[in-house]
């Protein structure tokens, strides 16, 4: 026969066309006779050519393509499949923007790059990285912590443990969480690598692509990049002093099933604000009416400037939200612990997701923060800290009058590390952030941790790493930059935004 592939004497009786012809075309790609690219006949002439009904036909090609033998394109026929060529220069790496499915960090994640890399910059004054006061942190504490841990466990400190966490570090997040209201006992407890992991891995048990998912915005910027790569619908709700916005919640929920609320009920990043009382229990009722989820996020809620901290939501409706924490915001991010409280199903979804992630939170790690939290250490550590981002929270309020009064609306912070600032004046944000950085003075600007995109120019200024100097330092390089970007605009300096 003419054709480059013997379609002859197929073995009609067994039953297995379909397999003959697979193999003969496989035989045919593996020894080159049919090369890389070259275009295959259509369904129907195989049909002719072999003698077989068009079905046989399609089902050999789909096989061959299941196999990795051929590529299809509708439209433009069936192929040998061809691979990439070789790179022909070991250095040049061109070669993978091929080989790799498309995708380029967002917006989001370019800012937490640039921020985490401007507080290592002796000339800036970071406002945009919430990192705990560098001369609170617990260094003498962590280092006998870790020296003890040595000494009791051997190599054994350098041992796997169990996927939920270290069963003496789960014992202590459990009683901790009794005594706040966060949790039962240990069993509730999943450690993760920061808060950061544990919102991550609540997005993708919970939420699948289409889902509808609601989150507090502005809010923290990794809770929008995680559910936002679920493929979910993400919906913003505002807040105001009284905190998240329960009429805007409700106006969604009259329209979409919700599967998830994604929340800060206390010492909120970016505004320092809570969640009133009244909220609270018209959320957890809606919550338990409409089966959705809740994930409060509760970094900051120790951190509040008077009083006790509010209680989680999570002590009264355990089923419905899950509750994620670290000690990043106190003992400092470095250590890479957090942990989520949950129970039922999830718990099991979480469990498996964290095994299939990286199967432990540093186990080091985990038995030196057992060992430090058990140990009065923390909770004076807490009370310095409460005192110490009220003082900066108060000096950043000041210096902002000092540099920018009239120019600005700014949340009036209970507690946390974060204020949210809004300017009244028409200005790109985007070229305010650059001209900022130029300046020596960075923040978080607003588009990156806003759900949805807005008119007015917004940041989030951080108070926890500067000191009272460096913050009025920082508002004053801030003022500079605005009033040059003003003056590059000048349309920004006459049109004043209602
Ligand atoms: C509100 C909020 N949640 C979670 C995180 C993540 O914390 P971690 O450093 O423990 O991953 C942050 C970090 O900035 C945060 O601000």
């Amino acid at each position: 026969m003419s054709y480059k592939v013997d379609l002859s004497q197929l073995d009609r009786e067994s039953g297995s066309l379909t397999q003959e012809l697979v193999r003969r075309f496989a035989e045919a790609i593996d020894d080159g006779r049919l090369a890389p690219g070259e275009r295959l006949p259509p369904t129907r002439e195989l049909a002719r050519l072999a003698d077989v009904n068009p079905l046989t036909a399609a089902r050999v090609y789909k096989r061959l393509r299941e196999l990795g033998y051929l590529s299809a394109t509708v439209g433009r026929g069936t192929f040998v499949r061809s691979l990439p060529p070789f790179a022909s220069d070991e250095l040049d790496d061109d070669w993978q923007a091929v080989a790799l499915p498309s995708g380029k960090p967002s917006v989001r994640e370019r800012v937490i790059q640039e921020a985490m890399r401007g507080v290592a910059r002796p000339d800036m004054v970071s406002l945009g990285v919430g990192l705990p006061a560098l001369e609170s942190l617990p260094v003498a504490e962590l280092a006998a912590a870790a020296a003890a841990t040595f000494a009791e466990l051997g190599a054994g400190a350098l041992a796997y443990t169990d996927v939920e966490g270290a069963p003496e570090l789960r014992d202590r997040l459990g009683q901790i969480g009794q005594q706040q209201g966060y949790a039962a006992d240990g069993e509730e407890i999943v450690v993760t690598t920061g808060a950061r992991q544990a919102i991550d891995l609540v997005a993708r048990a919970v939420v699948r692509p289409d889902d509808v998912v609601c989150i507090e915005s502005p809010t923290y910027v990794g809770i929008l990049s995680s559910f936002e790569a679920t493929g979910a619908r993400v919906i913003g709700i505002p807040s105001d002093a009284d905190g998240f916005d329960l009429d805007a919640l409700e106006r969604v929920l009259a329209r979409y099933p919700v599967k998830l609320v994604a929340l800060q009920p206390a010492c909120h990043n970016p505004t320092g604000r809570h969640l009133s009382v009244e909220r609270r229990e018209r959320l957890l009722a809606l919550a338990r009416e409409r089966s959705f989820f809740v994930l409060e996020d509760g970094v900051y809620a120790r951190l509040t400037f008077d009083g006790d901290p509010p209680a989680p939501l999570r002590g009264r409706a355990p089923g419905h939200v899950i509750y994620v924490d670290s000690l990043s915001k106190t003992v400092g991010g470095g250590l890479r612990i957090g942990w989520a409280a949950a129970r039922g199903p999830v718990f099991n979804r979480l469990v498996a997701l964290k095994l299939a992630t990286d199967l432990n939170t540093s186990p080091l790690d985990q038995r030196i923060a057992a060992r430090y939290l058990s140990t009065h250490g923390h909770e004076r550590l807490l009370a310095d800290a409460r005192v110490r981002y009220r003082v900066r929270a108060a000096a950043l309020r000041a210096a902002l009058e000092r540099h920018l009064a009239g120019e600005y609306e700014a949340s009036e912070p209970l507690g946390g590390n974060n204020l949210w600032l809004t300017l009244k004046r028409r200005v790109d944000e985007r070229a305010l952030y650059a001209e900022a950085l130029r300046q020596g003075v960075s923040f978080t600007p607003g588009h990156s941790v806003l759900a949805e995109e807005s008119q007015r120019a917004s940041m989030r200024l951080t108070f926890s790493l500067a000191d009272e100097e460096e913050l009025d330092e920082g508002i004053r390089r801030l003022a500079v930059a605005f009033r040059a970007v003003l003056r590059a605009d000048r349309f920004a300096a006459t049109a004043p935004v209602s």
